[in-house]
């Protein structure tokens, strides 16, 4: 069975890590999580992995330069035989060391249509405040291939939403979402069939 890390950002909420936990539950991810890794002890996505009985491991980038961060990490995945690393609310550049290490096998969770509103700077709410002031009428979710440059990486897979003109941020926020959840799910479940092979292209 594939065995999948979860990286989660700093105060990271943690929806995408229980959308992945809630299927592997139902018997619709024939997949393992065999670690979550979050920076801040305490972060809700932490304590949700707890609750479901996964290890949690705190790697801190304080006091570390990029390179040892980067060590400790990779470490802390090796140690545990992860076989597909998935980003999931994750916001800093991955050092070196993981993209190289696991090239192809890291993937991005992205709430927009990539390359559109992607970038350094462009993550959580700031892409769907983005998305508003365009004034675009469709944004959605990318499923990436994770290399050493923000949203860089060959895209896997995207899902659409509307926009409507009456949407707040918020509302943009929570359709985008929503189709996170099912493509970041559908496409690890195509992984662990074989389907898309590892390494990823
Ligand atoms: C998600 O919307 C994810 O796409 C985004 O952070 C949120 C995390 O939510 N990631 C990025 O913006 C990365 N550039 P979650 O903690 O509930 O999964």
């Amino acid at each position: 069975m594939l065995r999948i890390g979860v990286l989660v950002g700093a105060k990271g909420r943690g929806s995408n890590l229980m959308a992945i936990l809630n299927a592997i539950a139902d018997g619709t991810l024939n997949g393992q999580v065999a670690v979550v890794i979050g920076s801040l002890k305490g972060a809700p996505a932490l304590e949700a992995a707890t609750l479901a009985c996964v290890a949690t491991v705190v790697v801190g980038t304080a006091n570390r330069t990029d390179d040892e961060y980067g060590e400790v990490l990779l470490r802390a995945i090796a140690k545990r035989d992860v076989d597909l690393v998935v980003l999931a609310g994750y916001m800093r550049r991955l050092p070196d060391a993981l993209t190289t290490s696991y090239a192809g096998r890291i993937i991005n969770i992205h709430p927009s249509l990539l390359p559109a509103f992607g970038g350094h700077g462009m993550y959580g709410r700031k892409v769907h405040e983005a998305v508003r002031d365009a004034g675009v009428s469709e944004t959605g979710c990318t499923v990436h291939v994770v290399d050493n440059e923000y949203d860089h990486g060959a895209v896997v897979a995207q899902r659409c939403v509307a926009v409507h003109p009456e949407d707040s941020v918020d509302d943009i926020a929570a359709r985008v979402l929503g189709a996170e959840h099912s493509l970041l799910v559908d496409v690890i479940r195509d992984i662990c069939s074989g389907l898309r092979p590892l390494p990823l292209a």
